[in-house]
């Protein structure tokens, strides 16, 4: 019979590691980027917009994930602004949204003088909980943003029922799940519109980016002219800036590079799914530790490999695990995503709703952002813990991690796993 583990054995305690290797990493940028920037830079000046390579990534963008209409943005922050202004979101409107996220999910809210509300998340997990979102609902909500964190999917098909049954819209933060998929359709093609980041640090790189994506004609043209000054560059736009826009096109350099990185999309996100299937298969049955949990038939893109820790049954949360875990050659983390409702801009919010000039959303009151509105998103950095990863990491790295689980799982229970 296998032996348990000592804690002595622990490399925090001064054992061996698991993995006394650097974790591997590599370039992202290639020939083919450079191959891509020579040709738009031998052509004539480089064009402001509507250039050759946003228009032909559009169209692939498209045909990848089988929507009508790709509206690409300067980045995914302006993609959320952006589809947030073509679902008609304004002045004292409200839209639901995750109290663990970035930034760049509220900012287009407040640009549009709309008001974030937040639901929680899943008592033991990262994800908005659809039952929390049924019951932030108001006369006032007009909106729902699930944010598909780590490229772990919401469950779409009831947050799309709730979504019906109330005449809300839906836009999907995609900016970390590109090509994450539920029963086989893509994560971003279950509400009205979705929203991308091609920033550094997602599965597809453009250095700055973003892209929209939707089905519906009316909504893409509200996009694309809030977005390029309101200027008549189609057929059917108005022949003068019409309503109040924004210029945050992407710029053809950054399209040139997105497409290059499009076209290694599929390959590189295999090769994270490889990774993050092989940890969660290791991890399977270790008790006090589980995969995030996620809808029946969810395939997640992996953006990190997330997994819950029971600080009930291991006697330590996650920040400690990670701590353990680390010195094992594991990097892991605690807490993947800041509580955004602890912000000092919500703070200021909840004591002064008029504090911003640049911020008058008119129906805020005093109290409306208290600090535990979500408690499970506020302590989920307890429970919640990441492998960082990258498409660089391999099976056999991800065998050693969930080895490293075990092995600290099993010194801290006194049992072999
Ligand atoms: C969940 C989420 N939403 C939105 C954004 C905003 O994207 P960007 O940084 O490209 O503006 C990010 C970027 O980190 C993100 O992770």
């Amino acid at each position: 019979m296998a032996k348990a583990p000592k804690l002595s054995a622990l490399a925090i305690n001064g054992g061996k590691p698991v993995h006394p290797h650097p974790w591997r990493t590599g370039n992202f940028h290639f020939a083919e980027e450079l191959a891509a920037l020579e040709e738009l830079l031998s052509g004539p000046a480089l064009p402001l917009a509507r250039g050759r390579a946003v228009m032909a990534y559009r169209q692939e963008l498209q045909e990848l994930y089988g929507m009508k209409y790709a509206v690409p943005t300067s980045s995914g922050s302006t993609a959320i602004h952006v589809g947030l202004f073509a679902a008609g979101v304004g002045a004292g409107d409200e839209v639901i949204v995750s109290p663990l996220t970035d930034y760049g999910s509220i900012m287009g809210i407040f640009q549009l003088n709309a008001s974030p509300v937040f639901a929680d998340v899943q008592p033991d997990g990262l994800l908005m909980d659809v039952k929390s979102v049924a019951a932030k609902i108001t006369p006032h909500t007009r909106l729902i943003m699930p944010v598909h964190n780590g490229g772990y999917a919401v469950d779409m098909p009831a947050l799309m029922r709730l979504a019906r049954q109330h005449g809300l819209m839906v836009l999907e933060d995609c900016a970390q799940s590109h090509l994450a998929s539920l029963k086989g359709k893509y994560l971003g093609t279950f509400g009205q519109l979705a929203a991308w980041s091609t920033n550094e640090s997602k599965h597809m790189k453009s250095g700055e980016g973003g892209f929209l994506l939707t089905n519906d004609r009316k909504m893409a043209e509200l996009a694309d002219l809030f977005s390029d000054k309101c200027y008549p560059r189609f057929p059917e736009a108005p022949p003068t800036p019409a309503f109040p826009a924004l210029n945050v096109r992407l710029s053809d350099v950054n399209a040139a590079l997105a497409r290059v990185q499009l076209r290694r999309l599929p390959k590189w996100t295999a090769q994270r799914q490889a990774f993050g299937l092989k940890f969660f298969e290791g991890i399977a049955g270790v008790p006090g530790i589980k995969p995030q949990p996620q809808p029946k038939g969810a395939l997640p893109s992996f953006w990190w490999a997330l997994f819950v820790v029971d600080p009930q049954v291991l006697g330590v949360n996650a920040g400690r695990f990670c701590e353990m875990l680390k010195q094992e050659g594991i990097p892991c983390m605690a807490g993947p995503q800041r509580y955004v409702p602890g912000w000092e801009v919500f703070r200021t919010l909840d004591r002064s709703p008029n504090a911003f000039r640049s911020y008058r959303p008119g129906r805020l009151k005093k109290g409306f952002y208290p600090l535990d509105v979500a408690p499970n998103a506020q302590s989920s950095a307890e429970r919640l813990a990441v492998v960082s990863m990258t498409q660089h990491n391999t099976p056999a790295e991800a065998r050693a991690a969930a080895r490293a689980v075990r092995k600290v799982a099993g010194a801290l229970l006194g049992k072999a796993l």
